[in-house]
């Protein structure tokens, strides 16, 4: 399929936008430095820290960040779990809510949490990391699937 084009030039930092890829939610977020500060300190709480489905993304997602660029994400917004649309959370936490997450995606159907790299946390259903989509961006457009 055609790779999807978005304009992110207005994405504020902390906001998220949801794109579509190959009929799939794609969910685009700018961190703050913020919340990139706080990505290492959650490391034992993981529940997939080695990226088990690392094969099925690109090698650029395979750092801290899970990005090219440490601020930009960009994730299938599909839970590894059963593949319900997990909900955005940047500060608001819902309840029931481990009080070590510290925000990230939280899936509606059966709670698994994820952090602000798509980091499955330990107790969620889901055993894997949200998947990062092959994407380049070029002049504030994000292209996904190149
Ligand atoms: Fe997301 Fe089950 S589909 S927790």
């Amino acid at each position: 399929g055609a790779p999807a084009k978005v304009d992110i030039s207005k994405l504020e930092p902390g906001a998220m936008l949801t794109a579509e890829w190959r009929g799939k939610p794609v969910y685009v977020v700018r961190r703050t430095e913020e919340v990139l500060g706080m990505l290492e300190g959650l490391a034992d709480r993981l529940k997939d820290p080695a990226n088990g489905n690392k094969d099925q993304q690109p090698v650029y997602a395979d750092n801290l960040q899970r990005s090219r660029e440490p601020e930009l994400l960009v994730l299938l917004g599909v839970c590894t779990h059963l593949g319900c649309a997990p909900k955005f959370f940047a500060e608001v936490k819902p309840e029931p809510f481990d009080a070590d997450w510290q925000g990230g995606f939280f899936c509606p159907c059966h709670g698994s949490r994820f952090d602000m790299s798509g980091r499955v946390f330990n107790g969620s259903p889901a055993g894997d990391n949200l998947l990062v989509p092959p994407y380049m961006v070029e002049d504030n457009i994000l292209i996904i699937g190149i």
